[in-house]
């Protein structure tokens, strides 16, 4: 029988992860299983209630490490962790993502000679400056299995000299929840409760450290989308850091724009699913949008998803204000138009490629 010691720790790791559970579950002949959350987010709208809506059991283990800076967030994680694999001791340790907590784990797990799977492997934005680019780039290095959402992953981990026996495609698992939770999320009231008409608003989020621990920038971001908010009512579900951000800042939002708390995963689905534009700086909404045709616009530099850009609705536009508004603009006169398509392997049985491979190796 085969030993699997899941790790969660974020926001985003909840649906990568949620999935991988029901297709161990489903394997429980062959396979044991164990979840670890790190408490890097701890919030009820951050952690618990993604638990309920992603209909995960509750984590076994909870190392409660909470907020910090990234060298806090990563040693207390290690630390926490460490009894943990030393006595559970199992033959893979699963990690998703590129939090703090993903890396953490894996630098532990990988000193006691424990096998690791990272899921959402090869992803790279080449901008070293993200926190999250470093934990993409050690984490791969260091784990045992890559397990790659699409084409463009497995060749930027080729390029970096991992060998092809290392590399499993096995599509995007992020995607497996986005079509396991759309029948339920059509529950959600949350339009009515916002008092929001389908395809008559728009959806921000917004929480990258290079967007909004920067003044400037985040005016500037922020000067862009009143003229927008003008033509097209804008909700927004703000992330803790960015909420402190505009406090500090004294930025003043446009009238037309509504913040709300973080939302739940349902809540959201429900939300953007039927928003006329979605603006981001996240990683798996750029994805997510792709999956379902709603057209996008990421508020960056670079994106560590490109596939979504060649063959879904996602267009990268940087944070000059000229460049966000003209590209909002074309969407609202509908003169953009999407063609989407679904990558290959994003097909809701990622989840199930996973559990093949981690059985196989
Ligand atoms: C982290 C991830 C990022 C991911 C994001 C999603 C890293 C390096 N970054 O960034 O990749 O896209 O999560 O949300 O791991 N806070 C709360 N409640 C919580 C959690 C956080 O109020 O439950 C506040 C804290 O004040 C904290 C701040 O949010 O200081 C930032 O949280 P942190 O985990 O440090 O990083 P994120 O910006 O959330």
């Amino acid at each position: 029988m085969l030993k699997i010691l899941n790790v969660v720790g974020a926001r985003p790791n909840f649906m990568k992860m949620a999935p991988i559970i029901a297709a161990i579950e489903r394997r429980s002949g062959q396979a044991s299983q164990i979840l670890v959350h790190t408490g890097q987010h701890y919030n009820e709208t951050m952690s618990a209630s993604f638990f309920r809506d992603l209909q995960m059991p509750p984590p076994d283990i909870n190392l409660e490490v909470g907020s910090g800076t990234h060298a806090e967030q990563t040693a207390l994680v290690m630390l926490a962790i460490e009894p943990v694999l030393i006595v559970e001791r199992p033959d893979w340790v699963v990690v998703v993502g590129d939090v703090n907590s993903t890396l953490a784990a894996a630098l532990t797990a990988t000193k006691l000679g424990i096998k690791i799977a990272h899921v959402e492997a090869g992803l790279r934005s080449f901008d070293r400056a993200m926190p999250e680019e470093i934990n993409r780039v050690l984490t791969d290095h260091i784990s045992d299995l890559l397990l790659t959402p699409s084409e463009d992953a497995d060749r930027n981990l080729l390029s970096e000299g991992i060998a092809p026996e290392r590399i499993a495609r096995v599509g995007n698992v992020m995607i497996d929840s986005l079509f396991a939770q759309l029948e339920r999320s059509g529950q959600s009231t949350i339009l009515d409760q916002l008092g929001l008409l389908r395809q008559q608003f728009a959806v921000l989020t917004l929480h990258r450290p290079a967007n909004v621990d920067d003044a400037l920038t985040l005016r500037k971001i922020f000067a862009a989308l009143r003229e927008i908010s003008a033509a097209v009512p804008i909700v927004f579900p703000a992330h803790p850091r960015t909420v402190l951000s505009l406090c500090e800042s004294e930025i003043e939002p446009p009238e037309q724009m509504k913040i709300i708390e973080p939302l739940g995963y349902l809540d959201f689905l429900k939300l953007w699913s039927n928003a006329r534009l979605v603006m981001t700086d996240s990683g798996g909404l750029q994805e997510e949008t792709t999956a379902l045709g709603i057209p996008c616009l990421t508020l960056r530099d670079n994106t560590e998803r490109p596939i979504t850009v060649e063959q879904g609705t996602n267009q990268v536009v940087g944070r000059e204000p000229e460049q966000i508004i003209a590209a909002a603009f074309e969407i609202l006169r509908n003169r953009k138009n999407h063609q989407p398509g679904i990558p290959d392997l994003w097909d809701g049985r990622a989840a199930e490629r996973i559990v093949e491979a981690l059985l196989k190796s």
